[in-house]
C-alpha cells in the first residue's frame, strides 16, 4: 500500500474517498431535495468516468485506499457498471462500496456483484408503503424492500439501512426498523438529520441518537460493538441474540470530527474536505486544461491542508452550509 501522504493540520490521516457521480435522484426525498425545483447539471459540467478515474489513480498514491460511489443515485447514470468494474480492478482499493436508494437495486445485484462491488449501503426511511410515498415523493417501496431482499439473498454483507431520524415523520418506526436488526444480518443506521442546503424539513426540535436510543431499548440491552480503524462515525451496538447491528451517525448531538478520514469529489469536479463546509477545490478545471498528475496531487494536498478542525453545525443554529447534499453525496 501507497505511504499515506495525506495527514492534515489536525493529525487526521485521510485515506478515504467518496465520489458522487451524479447529481441525478429517481428519488425527491424530503431530507434531500429542495423545495423549489432545482437545476440539474449538464451532461459536461459532471466529470466524465475517465476523469474520475484518473483523479482516483493519484489519490491512491497518496494513501488513499478506501472508496464509496454516492449521488445523487448511482445507478441511474449510464456506465455506471463499466466504471464500477475499472474502480474494483485498480490496485490499492481495500475497500469499495456503493450507496444507493435501491429502487433499481433488485435487476442491478447481478452487474453489481460482477462489477466487484460486496458492500452496499441503502437508504431506508420507512417501511410503509404510504409512508415511503410521502418521504420520497415516489412509490417504490415494493422494489426498495425486494433489492434489499435480493442483495441479501445474492450474499452481500454487510448492508446497512441508513435510516435519516425525522421527527414527525418516522420516529413511529424506530422499535420496527431497530427490530430489523433481528430478523436479519443488517446494520441498521439511525442518521440524525444534518439541516443542510435547502431541504424541505422544517425548523422544528430534532431527533438525536440519545433519544432513539432510549426509545428502542425496550428491545434488549444495546452491546456496544468495537469499532475498528476503517469504521467511520458509527457508533455501533448489537441486541442480545440479534443477527445483525445498530448503529448511531450522530454528526450534531456528537461531533465525531476528531475521526473524520474523509474526502469527497462531487460530480461537478470539487474536492470538499468537509461535508459540513462549502470550501471545496476546484478538480475539473486542471483536469480539463490538461495538468499533471502532480498538480492533481498539489489540489489533494490542499484540500487536506485546509479541512475544518471541526464543523458548525449545532443542534439549535440554523444551517451555514449552502452546498446540497443530492449533489454532494452524503
Ligand atoms: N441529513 C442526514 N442524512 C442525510 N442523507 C441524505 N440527506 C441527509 C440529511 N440532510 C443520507 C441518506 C443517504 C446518505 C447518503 O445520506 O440516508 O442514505
Amino acid at each position: 500500500m501507497a505511504d499515506l501522504k495525506l495527514i492534515d493540520p489536525c493529525n487526521r490521516h485521510l485515506n478515504y474517498l467518496r465520489i458522487s457521480i451524479t447529481d441525478r435522484c429517481n428519488l425527491k426525498c424530503i431530507y434531500c431535495v429542495p423545495r423549489d425545483q432545482i437545476a440539474r447539471l449538464a451532461h459536461d459540467e459532471i466529470l466524465t468516468y475517465e476523469e474520475i478515474l484518473r483523479f482516483v489513480r493519484v489519490g491512491l498514491t497518496l494513501g488513499i485506499s478506501k472508496i464509496r460511489i454516492t449521488g445523487g443515485e448511482p445507478l441511474v447514470r449510464k456506465g455506471v457498471y463499466g466504471f464500477l468494474t475499472e474502480l474494483s480492478r485498480m490496485a490499492g482499493i481495500s475497500d469499495l462500496s456503493l450507496t444507493t436508494n435501491a429502487v433499481v437495486l433488485k435487476d442491478s445485484l447481478e452487474k453489481i456483484r460482477s462489477a466487484g462491488i460486496k458492500r452496499l449501503n441503502i437508504s431506508l426511511d420507512t417501511l410503509k408503503r404510504e409512508k415511503f410515498k410521502k418521504i420520497a415523493g415516489m412509490d417504490f417501496f415494493d422494489q426498495v424492500w425486494q433489492g434489499i431482499q435480493g442483495a441479501r439473498e445474492m450474499g452481500f454483507h454487510p448492508i446497512k439501512l441508513n435510516i435519516v431520524a425525522l421527527n414527525g415523520v418516522n420516529d413511529d418506526e424506530l422499535i420496527d426498523m431497530a427490530q430489523l436488526s433481528f430478523d436479519y444480518p443488517f446494520h441498521i443506521r439511525f442518521i440524525e438529520y444534518m439541516p443542510i442546503g435547502e431541504s424541505q424539513m422544517g425548523n422544528g426540535p430534532l431527533l438525536l441518537a440519545p433519544e432513539i436510543k432510549k426509545r428502542i431499548s425496550v428491545l434488549g440491552n444495546l452491546i456496544p460493538v468495537r469499532n475498528s480503524a476503517s469504521d467511520g462515525p458509527a457508533q455501533r451496538y448489537r441486541f442480545e441474540g440479534a443477527l445483525g447491528e445498530i448503529g448511531f451517525i450522530h454528526a450534531l448531538s456528537h461531533h465525531f470530527c476528531d475521526r473524520c478520514n474523509r474526502l469527497r469529489l462531487t460530480a461537478r469536479g470539487q474536492l470538499r474536505p468537509c461535508l459540513l463546509s462549502d470550501r471545496h477545490e476546484d478538480v475539473k478545471g486542471p483536469l480539463r486544461s490538461g495538468c499533471s498528475d502532480k498538480e492533481l496531487a498539489e489540489i489533494f494536498f490542499k484540500a487536506v491542508r485546509h479541512k475544518p478542525s471541526d464543523h458548525n453545525l449545532s443542534v439549535q443554529g440554523p444551517s451555514r452550509v449552502c452546498g446540497q447534499m443530492h449533489s454532494i453525496g452524503g
